[in-house]
């Protein structure tokens, strides 16, 4: 009688908590009662990454940012090469260029342990990552929107068209953004991401050498590190304080300072410039409104409800190993309730690993 209480306990569970995953809005406290303790989780592991190294917090932005580009927030970009997945990391603006994926990895193992079963999804970690490299280099927080899902599938091919490229002049990135349903105002506010992290000498290159809209004495500078040929991935800051949040990106832009072409097109006499002047003296402007436009961002395209699914492990598409489990819970649950006296024996529900199979499988089943 009491393991006949028991099993209708735990069965109403399942789909309590089912329900609950299957919401279909974004919300800041979307993990609030399924997993309270898994944004602290995030927060220290990406404080501790950050302390180890202070590139890593830029490294870990921009990861968001180009997942959110290509097939929406959906953690695609982080789905390694299959026979069936083309992966998104070897698409041109990524291959040998993003980084930061083995902390997220590091995340989503510590809050998969945390919280007792894959619940937070990889692409809310980047979310989540992306807001609280932010605030440890000193910028700006807000409330992450969160109840993002997974995708099943990646895309190279979109990756390699949607995601800007470092020649591109003021109308193409508008019109990048704009494809993103992003306006002018998120374009400069997000390009601030830049005051954050370093690039690779090959992508400035030619603006260094041949530019005409750069400081010569910058030029100069920059020569030093960018040799005229060879030396493509030496490194060189995105601004002064590559380390530090802060609003030097822009006021360097009006010195003509900007490292990349596409950084410097913001400020090249066309409809942007009074933003980056304004963002140049106003840090809490540039703040608040880096803040709306990466929450903007970050509902771009996301799956939610039956959509998509949770994995527990961000390189890779939940796959067969759920349907198996479900097949035997089924069998289980059909035992169960005829009463069979062969299988009264089974621990049905004290296995924990079983019933975190269930669970993720009944948030990833499409009803
Ligand atoms: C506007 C169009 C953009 C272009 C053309 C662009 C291009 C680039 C390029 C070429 C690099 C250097 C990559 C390398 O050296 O391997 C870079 C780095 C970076 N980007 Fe962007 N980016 C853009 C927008 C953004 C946005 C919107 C964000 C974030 C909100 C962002 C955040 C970063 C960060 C933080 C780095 C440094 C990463 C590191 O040091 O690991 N970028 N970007």
């Amino acid at each position: 009688m009491a393991s006949r209480s028991i099993f209708q306990l735990q069965v109403f569970l399942i789909f309590a908590l089912a329900t609950t995953a299957f919401s279909s809005v974004l919300s800041p406290y979307y993990y609030e009662k399924v997993c309270p303790k898994a944004l602290p989780t995030i927060k220290r592991i990406v404080e501790a990454a950050v302390y180890k190294e202070r590139r890593m917090g830029g490294s870990l932005l921009r990861l968001h940012f180009h997942d959110c580009f290509v097939q929406g927030c959906d953690a695609s970009l982080l789905l390694d090469a299959t026979s069936t997945i083309d992966s998104e990391k070897n698409a041109r603006p990524n291959l040998n260029s993003t980084r930061g994926f083995e902390v997220i990895d590091q995340i989503k193992k510590e809050v998969d342990k945390i919280c007792g079963r894959p619940v937070v999804s990889c692409a809310d970690i980047l979310a989540v990552a992306a807001r609280d490299s932010v605030v440890a280099l000193g910028g700006p927080s807000w409330k992450v929107q969160l109840g993002r899902r997974d995708s099943t599938t990646a895309s190279r091919n979109l990756a390699n068209d949607n995601l800007p490229s470092p020649i591109m002049d003021l109308p193409a990135l508008i019109k990048n953004f704009k494809n993103q349903g992003l306006n002018e105002k998120d374009l400069v506010a997000l390009s601030g991401g830049h005051t954050l992290g370093l690039s690779q000498c090959g992508l400035f290159k030619e603006r260094i050498y041949n530019g005409t809209n750069i400081d010569s004495d910058f030029a100069k500078e920059r020569r030093k590190t960018c040799p005229r040929t060879g030396g493509d991935t030496k490194f060189s800051p995105l601004d002064p304080t590559f380390a530090r949040f802060d609003t030097a990106y822009f006021s360097n832009l009006i010195k003509k300072k900007g490292l990349l072409e596409s950084d410097q097109a913001l400020f090249s006499g066309g409809s942007t410039d009074e933003l980056v002047k304004t963002y140049s003296y106003n840090p809490k402007a540039f703040s608040a409104d880096f803040a709306n436009s990466m929450i903007k961002m970050g509902n771009i395209n996301v799956l939610t409800g039956k959509r998509g699914q949770i994995r527990s492990n961000c390189r890779k598409v939940e796959s067969l190993e759920w349907l198996l489990s479900f097949l035997y819970f089924c069998v289980q649950l059909i035992y169960f309730i005829c009463k069979c006296k062969k299988f009264e024996s089974v621990k049905l529900f004290g296995n924990n690993v079983l019933l975190s199979k269930m669970l993720i499988l009944f948030q990833n089943l499409e009803f």
